[in-house]
């Protein structure tokens, strides 16, 4: 599929429709895309990223189709092999052209893909490079969302190519947004599971995008953006420090023990007006949860002792929370044990990279009773007082 996005700029890239997993762990109920862009300038043609390796022959082929005989120029905004992987393909059928990419960026690319060191053409912050008629300019923007991630700027077309950054993952035929909608949420789940560790370097580099004088975002995943400042305005909104009246509850329950406290928990909290949203974690979409990370004031672990620490579906729920960094200020756990259990330390200790405050948790031995139900009131009573600490109601 080529499409024309401007005179002399086409989408070459490639729709993976039924890619239902990224990095064996991220949910993709949309499918995706790998968008690869060609700018023909009078005197020069480049290519703005190429596709994951698996859909190499969809980028070849639209290049013979599009006519292109001679490319000078491969840039390579994120060495991820996503966007970078068919780099080595498009060599061979353009060996006269030069790898444009950031130092660091070059490396990856020599590592991961055996890049020939002769074929790069290494660029700083700033630096611009022409086309003839057309002008690109780079922008070295480190960890959105690995250490070697910059973003191009074509000056006249006033186009922004960010590669991963503000993109969104969906298949679609649509070039440009159809439903913002729609776009809003994918691009809230890409934000939440790739970019939200980074919410404080994220903050420099959207002021520097609104530094420039941008009509498109073109992202190499999903739709482009031609009204600029609805994608920024949401990262505005997500990188914030504001979090909402919303808690947040991943569980796991092996005798309805914990699924008790849950329910009971939920309906305590509605009853103070405070949103919630469980998720079972034995069949939870880790994207939804994510999602609802990037809002939630408040996490509460809903845990069953398993020998001595807590289930591994807990764990691991933990450890991505932990390692997404979200904005949430106070966690608390509440679950059920047989005998005796240390799931609270086991827990806790795997959030080291958030620093909220730990509301008094609630365990119970066996199924809950009374006095159990006495003290998910009072922890609910305690998370309204927190929202209400931070004026969320
Ligand atoms: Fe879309 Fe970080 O690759």
């Amino acid at each position: 599929m080529i499409r024309k996005f401007k005179d002399n700029i086409y989408e070459v890239g490639a729709r993976d429709w039924d890619r239902t997993l990224f990095d064996e762990l991220i949910p993709l109920p949309n499918g995706t895309s790998y968008n690869s862009y060609i700018i023909k300038g009078t005197e020069k043609t480049a290519l703005i990223d190429t596709v994951d390796p698996t859909k190499k022959d969809e980028l070849i082929n639209n290049l013979k189709t599009l006519g292109i005989k001679r490319l000078d120029y491969i840039v390579s905004n994120h060495a991820e092999q996503d966007h970078s992987g068919s780099i080595p393909f498009v060599l061979e059928m353009f060996p006269e052209a030069k790898v444009v990419t950031n130092e660091k960026c070059k490396n990856m690319l020599i590592e991961h893909l055996l890049v020939d060191e002769n074929k790069f053409l290494v660029i700083n912050d700033n630096e611009t490079l022409s086309l003839g008629d057309k002008t690109l300019q780079f922008l070295i923007t480190p960890w959105v969302h690995w250490p070697e991630t910059m973003l191009t700027y074509l000056i006249e077309d006033r186009i922004l190519f960010p590669c991963d950054f503000l993109g969104s993952h969906r298949a679609s035929s649509s070039l440009f947004i159809s439903d913002e909608k729609i776009t809003y949420f994918d691009a809230k789940r890409y934000f939440s599971e790739i970019m939200m560790p980074f919410r404080t370097i994220i903050k420099k580099h959207i002021s520097r995008v609104e530094s420039l004088d941008v009509d498109y975002i073109a992202p190499s995943h999903g739709e482009i953006y031609d009204k600029p400042e609805f994608i920024i305005n949401a990262y505005k909104e997500w990188i914030s420090d504001d979090v909402k009246n919303l808690v947040i509850i991943p569980y796991v329950s092996m005798h309805d023990s914990t699924e008790e406290m849950v329910k009971r928990l939920i309906d305590e909290l509605v009853k103070r007006n405070i949103e919630v949203k469980p998720f079972n974690l034995v069949n939870a979409d880790i994207g939804e949860i994510a999602i609802t990370l990037v809002d939630a004031a408040t996490i509460i672990v809903g845990a069953p002792a398993l020998l001595v620490g807590t289930h591994p579906a807990v764990i691991s729920a933990v450890y991505l929370v932990n390692a997404l960094r979200p904005k949430t200020k106070f966690v608390s756990i509440i679950g059920s044990y047989g005998w005796g259990t240390k799931l609270i330390e086991h827990i806790t200790s795997l959030i080291t990279n958030i620093k909220p405050e730990i509301l008094n948790p609630v365990l119970t031995k066996g199924f809950p009773k009374s006095g159990d139900y006495n003290e998910i009131s009072r922890l609910a009573d305690d998370i309204l007082e927190k929202h209400k600490s931070l004026n969320l109601i």
